[in-house]
């Protein structure tokens, strides 16, 4: 049951310190990437990977699909419902993997049998043991978050994100003339702090109060850069699905490019800043002349702060880990609003927990 909490939502974004070190478990041995069924060479005759996924899970997927590519591998990111327009050439030497918290959703299904009748090897990124996706694939990986009731995917989204981050290391190792990120051992090094992050966050969070001075507001922006970019979108999807709020996630450098057009006293920007990546404060700063009040998500040394009207915080961590933390900032803010306008948090209007339709 939901227990003290209100939502199963509540509970689900409260108890993530729990169902992250249960995702963690195991995993890092002596500094190394640790699966049970896939040892060690595992991926050694990848060439190229592809993630398919629908809605949050695609937004993990993006974070994947950027690491990945930050340790020099072939990769891309389709969306399952697009794979058969956006897949282009695949063969015995491209891993897809399926990133599907239910395993049952069926554009993800559709995309990797399609992409193992084509030859593909296909990897199963799932929670449920036993799901279609993981009894279809080669292989299957579990996130071990634990049920999941609420509609909206958030503890989920967190274990995902991790498994796929460690998923990465493992292929940078495995995958032939690449090798690992420089800063690959200080991020399993700062892996075992997260849960505690998490707890932080959670316990001195003031989405709530920022959720009620904003709510009246028109529509509300989420932008972010490399690995923020993802975190934009997901803060974005979240807000919409439970609050019934207008909210759209963008790339900081593309708000110039039209949405600016949008943008006005009436329209905060929950600009996401984790790290290295500068184009956030200029773009926020932007909005800010146009009169949009400039909520940073971010660690307090982040540059942005100084000028943000707000601010989420986070503690500070290695840059792959800093986006989950602010991730968690915005699923709280995302819940708080929707609390306030007295929205079915649990189960949103017109959707449903596992999509089986195409
Ligand atoms: O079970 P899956 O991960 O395949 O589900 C994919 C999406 O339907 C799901 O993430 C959806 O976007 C969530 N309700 C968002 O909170």
């Amino acid at each position: 049951g939901k227990g003290e909490y209100d939502h199963y939502m509540l509970k689900e974004i409260n108890s993530q310190p729990t169902t992250l070190a249960n995702t963690i478990e195991g995993r890092v041995q002596d500094g190394d990437v640790v699966f049970e069924d896939l040892p060690e060479g595992t991926f050694a005759d990848v060439e190229t990977v592809q993630f398919v996924a629908c809605g949050t899970s695609y937004h993990a997927a993006m974070y994947a699909d950027q690491l990945l590519r930050s340790a020099g591998i072939r990769t891309d990111v389709v969306r399952a419902s697009e794979y058969d327009s956006m897949s282009g050439p695949v063969d015995e030497n491209t891993l897809v993997v399926a990133v599907t918290q239910s395993g049952e959703t069926a554009d993800t299904l559709d995309a990797v049998r399609t992409a193992s009748a084509n030859g593909a090897r296909s990897l199963a990124v799932t929670n449920v043991v036993g799901s279609t996706a993981a009894r279809e694939t080669d292989d299957a990986v579990y996130i071990r978050a634990g049920p999941e009731v609420g509609v909206a995917a958030t503890k989920t989204f967190s274990s995902q994100a991790v498994t796929l981050a460690l998923l990465s290391q493992q292929l940078a190792a495995d995958v032939p003339d690449v090798s690992p990120p420089e800063d690959s051992d200080a991020m399993l090094e700062s892996l075992d702090a997260l849960p505690g992050h998490l707890e932080t966050v959670l316990e001195n969070s003031n989405a709530e109060s920022l959720a009620s001075d904003l709510i009246d507001s028109q529509s509300f922006f989420f932008i972010g850069n490399g690995l923020g970019h993802p975190v934009a979108l997901e803060g974005a999807l979240k807000f919409k699905e439970i609050t019934y709020e207008h909210a759209e996630g963008f790339a900081s450098g593309e708000l110039k490019h039209g949405p600016l057009a949008l943008v006005t006293p009436e329209t905060p920007v929950f600009a996401v800043a984790t790290g290295s990546d500068s184009k956030t404060k200029t773009n926020a700063i932007e909005a800010q002349t146009r009169g949009a009040p400039i909520v940073a998500v971010s660690p307090d040394d982040n540059p942005l702060v100084d000028v943000a009207e707000d601010h989420l915080t986070i503690p500070d961590t290695h840059p792959v880990w800093a986006g989950l933390l602010a991730n968690v900032q915005l699923q709280l803010l995302s819940y708080y609003a929707a609390d306030e306008l007295g929205r079915s948090i649990d189960k949103p209007r017109n959707l449903a927990k596992s999509v089986t339709v195409e």
